[in-house]
C-alpha cells in the first residue's frame, strides 16, 4: 500500500542534516549520549548520528504510552538505556512529540541520574495536540493534526519502513 508523500525523503534528509549542524555547534566536540526512543525514533536516529560529527554513545529506550491512535495516559518503561548518563550530555531523540506525555515522563525519568545536561529533539510536533508542555530543543517539522506513518513511525506497527512521511488514510 501506498501513501500520499507529505513529508520527502529529501526534505528528511536536509532537515537532519541541519538539525546535525546545529548540534554538533552546540556541542562544540564534547562526547553526545544519545538516546532514542523505540520504537519510532529508530530510523530518525540512524540518519542522524551519521550526520553529527561530536563523538557519540548511542542507547535505547522503549516506553508505551499509547493504544491504537488515543494516548492511555500510561508510561511505563519497556526497555531502559545500559548507558551511565550521570554527568554526560544527553539528547533523548523521539519520532513525534504529540500531547507530550510520553516525552515529559520520559525526560523526568532521565533527569533523575543527573545528566550534565539533558536536550530533547524531536522529528515531528504537533502544537494542536499539546497537553503537556515540552520545550523541544532540536525540532525536524511542526506539522498539522494528522496521523503520519512512515520513516519509523506506524499506524498498528505497520508502515514503519517507509523511507517518507505520508498520512494515513490518503493515498
Ligand atoms: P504523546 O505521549 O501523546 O506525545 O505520544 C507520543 C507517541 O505517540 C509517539 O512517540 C508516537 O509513537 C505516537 N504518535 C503520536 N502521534 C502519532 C502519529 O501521528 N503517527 C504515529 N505515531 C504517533
Ligand atoms: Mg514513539
Amino acid at each position: 500500500m501506498s501513501h500520499k508523500v507529505f513529508i520527502s525523503q529529501e526534505q528528511i534528509s536536509n532537515r537532519v542534516k541541519e538539525l546535525a549542524r546545529t548540534i554538533d555547534q552546540d556541542f562544540s566536540g564534547e562526547e553526545i549520549v544519545v538516546i532514542g526512543v523505540l520504537n519510532g525514533a529508530f530510523m530518525f536516529v540512524a540518519d542522524l548520528i551519521r550526520e553529527i560529527k561530536s563523538p557519540i554513545i548511542l542507547d535505547f529506550i522503549a516506553a508505551s504510552s499509547y493504544e491504537g491512535t488515543e494516548s492511555t495516559g500510561n508510561l511505563k518503561i519497556l526497555k531502559d538505556i545500559k548507558v551511565d548518563i550521570k554527568d554526560k550530555n544527553v539528547i533523548l531523540v523521539e519520532d513525534i512529540v504529540d500531547t507530550g506525555l510520553t516525552i515529559k515522563e520520559l525526560q523526568k525519568d532521565l533527569k533523575d541520574r543527573g545528566p550534565k545536561s539533558l536536550k530533547l529533539c524531536s522529528l515531528l510536533h504537533k502544537p494542536a495536540r499539546t497537553i503537556h508542555e515540552n520545550k523541544i530543543d532540536y525540532l525536524g517539522f511542526e506539522i498539522e493534526d494528522k496521523f503520519v506513518i512512515g520513516y519509523g513511525l506506524d499506524f498498528d506497527g505497520k508502515y514503519r519502513e517507509l523511507p517518507y512521511i505520508g498520512v494515513y488514510g490518503e493515498s
